[in-house]
């Protein structure tokens, strides 16, 4: 049968299926798999099994690796499951890796949801809002859809599909990198290259493929001092306040316009040319669509051009939360005696994370001793993610660029990304300098991490349609 043919049948069923697609999503989301709150654990092991009952309905041989345990919230607790699948074995075919991640972020109706964040709800314009829905479960479950139908079909798989899911990335990733060494030259050993799908168009209308990612360094400041919580009114005035000593470090960390105070921190940005500056030029991209997704209109630079570079190519600084301190409503007159700051600093090409860690470290213990307060402070890097750049002129790009412009009609953009997903790096490293393709199912608007995260039936659909189509594309791509 001719491509074409196979591409036709294959898009049918998939329209045809779109509701047996959405129940498969809607059954996944109501799994609360939050990686990050140990009250959630089972429910992240739930999830890996709930996928292994469907890679066992579809064929898929998998291995279910145990990666030990982590320490969370002062417990020991087992790190969710890594799911590692095989779908053929064909020596005349290419062998594609596809990972994933079946964990998602936390979510509370309190938090503003309209609806139940574990519970899918479609709008009247096939919006589909639940926690997971796009980050990262749509993209996950699009791959398995597509077995499904070739299998219902009884058409010719085109590659030889390795799969990787993992339940800890929102978390870090912990115990994939290890794995993933491991296994390069056995479970991954005849992987071609690899896809993710766990990003965003840039906008709403406009598919991409994504070529670099960010790098992320997670920091815990703590600052202690009184022995326990005092009175404000007796000792207001008399003892240093760990809460003040932390809201003058936060301030020198970063400029409200954006700009990281940590001396050194820049030096090993990348320096912009000429050829880069006009790869920005051409992508389609208005900052209405940021203020869209942002419900406001608050966003810092002049132009377009600006505001993708401090989102892609230079590092920033954001300031998260704080353990310890006086949260609740009302005005309780506390000196809270042990206070946390959390924040990150996201890196690119070529800032190295121990370097990160060593300039940040180093800088915030001369601000604090420039307070000559008696409190103690320590600083620690709870986590490391080196960001990741690839070669767009790779056959991997072009055969998804194919199968874009195949089920959108368009080119796709070429852009980066300002998240951080950790492993990519390390598959492109361990696996020998394989190619790594970020190809994204969702929009720019789906509000992963946010409130009302949603994934579009049509995102959803045409993402089904547009991974068979790569996977089609790649079995005839010229690969020298
Ligand atoms: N899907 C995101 C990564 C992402 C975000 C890609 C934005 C493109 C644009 C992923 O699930 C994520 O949230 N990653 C974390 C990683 C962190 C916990 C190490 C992130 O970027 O904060
Ligand atoms: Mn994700
Ligand atoms: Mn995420």
């Amino acid at each position: 049968m001719s491509d074409s043919n196979v591409l036709e049948k294959f898009y049918k069923y998939v329209d045809e299926n779109q509701d047996h697609y959405i129940q498969r999503l809607r059954e996944a989301v109501a799994i609360p798999s939050v990686s990050c709150d140990a009250s959630y654990r089972k429910d992240v092991f739930r999830m890996g099994d709930w996928l292994i009952g469907i890679f066992k309905k579809l064929g898929i041989d998998y291995n279910v690796e145990d990666v030990g345990t982590h320490e969370l919230d002062g417990q020991t607790l087992e790190l969710p499951n890594i799911l590692l699948g095989s779908y053929g074995n064909d020596p005349n075919k290419k062998t594609i890796l596809v990972y994933g991640h079946y964990d998602v972020q936390p979510a509370l109706k309190e938090d503003g949801w309209n609806t139940d964040p574990w519970e899918l709800v479609e709008d009247s314009q096939g919006r589909l809002f639940a926690r997971g829905s796009t980050d990262d479960k749509g993209p996950i479950i699009g791959w398995l859809n597509v077995i499904e139908a070739y299998q219902k079909l009884g058409l010719e798989f085109p590659v030889n599909l390795k799969i990787c899911f993992e339940g800890m990335e929102e978390s870090g990733s912990e115990g994939l990198d290890d794995l993933i060494i491991r296994e390069a030259k056995r479970y991954f050993k005849d992987v071609d290259c690899v896809t993710i799908s766990d990003n965003y168009w840039l906008g709403t209308t406009k598919p991409c493929l994504t070529y670099g990612l960010r790098g992320v360094s997670y920091f815990k400041l703590v600052i202690s001092g009184p022995g326990r919580d005092l009175h404000s009114g007796v000792f207001g005035g008399t003892v240093h306040e760990p809460m003040t000593d932390l809201a003058h470090l936060f301030s020198k960390l970063v400029r409200p316009d954006g700009h990281i105070l940590i001396p050194g921190i820049y030096d090993d940005v990348v320096e912009l040319d000429e050829t880069e500056r006009n790869t920005y030029k051409t992508i389609s991209f208005k900052h209405q669509e940021l203020h869209d997704a942002i419900d406001s209109d608050n966003s810092i630079h002049e132009n377009e051009l600006d505001t993708l570079m401090h989102r892609w190519r230079h590092p920033s600084l954001s300031l998260h939360g704080l353990e310890g301190a006086f949260s609740a409503p009302g005005a309780k007159t506390v000196i809270p005696a042990k206070v946390t700051g959390k924040f990150s600093i996201r890196t690119v090409p070529h800032m190295n994370p121990d370097q990160v860690t060593k300039l940040t470290t180093d800088y915030l213990e001369k601000e604090f001793a420039k307070l000559s307060s008696k409190n103690k402070m320590k600083v620690e890097c709870i986590h490391a993610g080196k960001p990741w750049l690839s070669s767009t002129d790779h056959w991997n790009y072009v055969a998804a660029a194919k199968a874009v412009e195949k089920v959108f009609h368009v080119k796709p953009d070429l852009t980066r990304e300002g998240g951080s997903i950790p492993v990519t790096l390390t598959f492109q490293e361990a696996l020998g300098g394989k190619n790594v393709l970020l190809l994204p199912m969702g929009r720019g608007d789906d509000g992963a991490h946010s409130i009302n995260e949603k994934l579009d039936r049509s995102n959803y659909i045409n993402g089904v349609k547009l991974f068979g189509t790569y996977l089609q594309e790649i079995a005839h791509i010229k690969t020298e």
